[in-house]
């Protein structure tokens, strides 16, 4: 059998330390891997690399197709952007997988009460807030973009139905916060039903996000496979961390088309860097995910039991056990597994079965449909200490006479034409101009309106209101009619 290269980052803080008690399983293991060590984190960052990833590491990446990676460091300072996201995000790893089960020897309130978790976390790795595209819109007021794609909510709910089949489990649901997010959340819970049909053998529910901590909490076993968009899915999961024991022992995959990434799910732990103190249990179980994908399944289940059956055994690094005091170090955690390994589990492994990555000519456009287009309005942002029945007759004495000026909000809140003397208010106002004839405007006019009032509003940034095939396709204010012509 011939050995599979992949890339492997070390990282900072425990990086190394636990990176190498891994590899030592896996050479006692006899993993038919080779291994590219590439350059990446915060020594590579301070070297003048923003990515924090030398050229050579980012072809190794693009050659091999798997990255195993360590925790790396955020450089501080303002504008900063995580290594890590950087890397999930460059490489389109669109789902991030994490599997949550119950482990014995790792006490928790449901393993002492007799009740098994075995969950799966698929949330959504590339959108939503985690764009980080985030402005000051006024001195007072900051906004940021979620950002939210049907082609990329197809890839995530595909990934989950996908994973529930391989798992065995015979449900998948969805947690979202379509009730509050009618366009975003909403458009993720469409596409969730929509891709469930391709999938009639797996039971396909819907839960909003709350409700779902709260039974999570109190019913986890009652869950198995469950798909988020990003932040709702990355607070979900540490939760269920929770419920496992901790953050050390929930494995975690990034799975993109092409690319894939493994690490674990802590960070550097500078406070133990150096000191032969830390877990390295969730590398481990990462490193383990990563053979499974591999093609390598039989290495992955006899890592796994060796890992289990020494915990079970009493051995540990000083962040978890009965009194958290350390039994062995990280390398000495290393062979003990090691002990435990029972090669005579592994037969027919197949790394064959793992196809690198083709190299693309160019970025991939995922359009997904065909629909009609039509600009019916637009909304100012602007800012503004005056009242709203103030800003409203400077706007209707300038407006063009196919435009109507329908709502002013200030927080998402109508204060004109009606509100309350009791909302308060920040000076940043969104004034909502819709045209109010049937025939098509140009979205150019609308974008000439928002000029001339330019001379005498205070404009920060503009929206532009769209329906697709004649559905509105923007929110309306808390309190706003609906439009005669929405
Ligand atoms: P952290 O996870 O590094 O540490 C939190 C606490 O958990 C510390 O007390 C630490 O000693 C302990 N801990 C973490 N991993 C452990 C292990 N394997 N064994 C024993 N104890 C362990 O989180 P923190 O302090 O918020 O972040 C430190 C740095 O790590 C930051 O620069 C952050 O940006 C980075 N980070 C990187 C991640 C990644 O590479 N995927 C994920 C999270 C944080």
């Amino acid at each position: 059998m011939s050995n599979v290269k992949i890339s492997v980052a070390k990282g900072d803080g425990i990086g190394p330390e636990i990176m190498d008690a891994v590899l030592a399983v896996f050479s006692a293991a006899k993993v038919p891997l080779e291994y590219d060590f590439v350059a990446m984190g915060k020594g590579v960052y301070d070297q003048g690399y923003t990515t924090g990833m030398t050229d050579e590491a980012k072809q190794s990446v693009e050659s091999t197709g798997i990255l195993f990676k360590g925790p790396m460091e955020t450089p501080k300072g303002g504008g900063v952007k995580s290594i890590n996201v950087t890397a999930r995000k460059t490489w389109n790893t669109h789902s991030n997988i994490r599997k949550f089960q119950t482990i014995k020897g790792v006490d928790t309130v449901f393993s002492k009460a007799g009740i098994p978790i075995n969950l799966t976390i698929v949330r959504e790795n590339i959108e939503d807030t985690y764009g980080g595209i985030e402005h000051y819109m006024t001195k007072d007021v900051a906004v940021s973009r979620r950002i939210i794609s049907r082609p990329g909510s197809e890839q995530v709910i595909r990934s989950a139905f996908e994973t529930a089949i391989k798992e065995g489990y015979s449900t998948v649901t969805c947690g979202h916060k379509a009730n509050i997010m009618k366009l975003t959340d909403g458009m993720f819970l469409d596409t969730f039903y929509e891709i469930a049909k391709l999938y009639p053998q797996i039971k396909a529910e819907d839960i909003i996000v709350d409700a779902l901590c709260m039974k999570l909490v109190y019913a986890p076993q009652t869950f198995e496979c469950i798909v988020l968009t990003n932040l709702q899915g990355d607070i979900v999961s540490d939760l269920c961390a929770g419920l496992v024991g901790g953050l050390g022992f929930a494995p975690s995959a990034n799975l993109g088309d092409h690319i894939k990434i493994f690490e674990a799910v802590h960070g550097t732990a500078p406070d133990i860097a150096g000191q032969n103190k830390a877990n390295p249990t969730s590398l481990l179980l990462s490193g383990t995910l990563m053979l499974n994908q591999m093609g390598l399944e039989h290495y992955g289940t006899a890592i796994r039991d060796a890992l289990l059956s020494a915990i079970d055994k009493g051995v540990h690094t000083g962040d978890f056990g009965a009194d958290r005091s350390a039994s062995v170090g990280t390398m000495e955690f290393a062979q003990a597994i090691i002990k435990e390994l029972d090669l005579s589990k592994i037969t027919d492994s197949d790394p064959e079965k793992y196809h690198k990555p083709t190299m693309l000519a160019q970025n991939k456009m995922m359009v997904s449909s065909d629909e009609t287009i039509e600009t019916v309005g637009i909304d100012l942002f602007i800012e503004s200490e005056q009242q709203a029945g103030d800003i409203a007759t400077i706007v209707k004495a300038h407006l063009d006479s196919d435009m109507e000026l329908t709502t002013i909000t200030n927080r998402g809140t109508q204060v004109w034409p009606e509100g309350s003397v009791f909302t308060d208010l920040v000076d940043t106002y969104v004034v909502r101009i819709e045209k109010n004839t049937t025939a098509e405007i140009k979205k150019k006019k609308f974008m000439e309106q928002a000029i001339h009032l330019y001379d005498y509003l205070n404009i920060g940034s503009i929206e532009m209101l769209i329906t697709i095939d004649g559905k509105r396709k923007y929110s309306l204010a808390q309190g706003q009619k609906v439009n005669a012509l929405s």
